[in-house]
């Protein structure tokens, strides 16, 4: 089945206190969403492209989208854009006239079909939007955080994989090394699951498309879009995550992530 991509970029991102939303934050000169971008067009298996950015932002995630289709195509084994690219607003890399990277190097993205369209209040609610944005051929969605914008063409190879092989449901997850506590409202502990069954999950997830429109057709409401479909009763899977899928949240984590880009 065609795989169809959203990837939710409308979060405010209060915790990084930007001046901009969180997906349009520069990373070595590049906003989140372009990294994102970079990362999900290497997977050779990604028709289409929806973006999903805050209100008033559409243009300019617009821009974002075109300079990823400009960028060379990364090849999916070897991570993100370990090259830092040049900024969105040259529209060719250093010392290359526009174009000719995308013709010369970059022949498969530039059949990605890409839009963006305006989220809503909640990650759900933006995620909803998405869905309702994709063409007919998909059938098989990806659910991605922008925040997650080093993610590797490889993770989403692994996930789409799982889906294609038919799994209803497919989330990439890390083994926890914290022991983690369930608490009370007041901050008493209720207890200790076992660690070794824990796992910390990412994006992009994926999903049948049917299995994730029936879950969001109950409700939208939830951190991640395999709790939705858990609820429906069907399986969800989890591969391998990566830790490169790290969620930049904090300006710590966004240190991390430059440090990552620079080798
Ligand atoms: O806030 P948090 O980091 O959990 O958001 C995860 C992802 O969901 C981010 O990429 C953010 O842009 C997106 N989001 C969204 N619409 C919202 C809230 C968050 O697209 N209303």
């Amino acid at each position: 089945a065609a795989v169809g991509l959203i990837i939710v970029a409308a979060g405010s991102g209060s915790r990084l206190g930007a001046d901009v939303p969180k997906a349009f934050v520069p990373l070595a000169g590049v906003p989140l969403l372009g990294h994102a971008l970079r990362g999900a067009l290497a997977c050779p298996d990604v028709v289409e492209i929806v973006v999903v950015a805050p209100a008033g932002w559409v243009d300019e995630a617009d821009s974002v989208c075109r300079w990823a289709r400009s960028q060379p195509r990364v090849a999916s084994s070897s991570g993100p854009g370990i090259h830092t690219p040049g900024s969105p607003d040259s529209s060719s890399g250093p010392g290359l006239h526009s174009g000719e990277v995308s013709e010369a190097v970059d022949t498969g993205a530039t059949r990605v079909e890409m839009r963006v369209v305006a989220g809503g209040a909640e990650r759900g609610d933006s995620v909803a939007a998405g869905l309702a944005a994709l063409s007919g051929e998909v059938g098989v969605v990806l659910v991605h955080d922008a925040a997650r914008c080093l993610a590797p063409g490889s993770l989403f190879d692994r996930v789409v994989a799982a889906v294609q092989a038919g799994a209803p449901a497919v989330v990439p997850g890390l083994p926890v090394v914290d022991t983690i506590k369930e608490v009370d409202e007041s901050g008493h502990v209720v207890g200790t699951p076992d660690r070794t069954r824990l796992r910390a999950v990412q994006t992009p997830q994926g999903f049948q498309r049917d299995v994730l429109e029936r879950a969001h057709a109950v409700s939208s409401d939830a951190t991640d879009d395999a709790g939705l479909v858990e609820r429906l009763g069907e399986r969800v899977l989890v591969v391998d995550g990566d830790a490169l899928a790290l969620k930049v949240t904090t300006p710590g984590d966004l240190e991390t992530a430059a440090r990552i880009l620079a080798g």
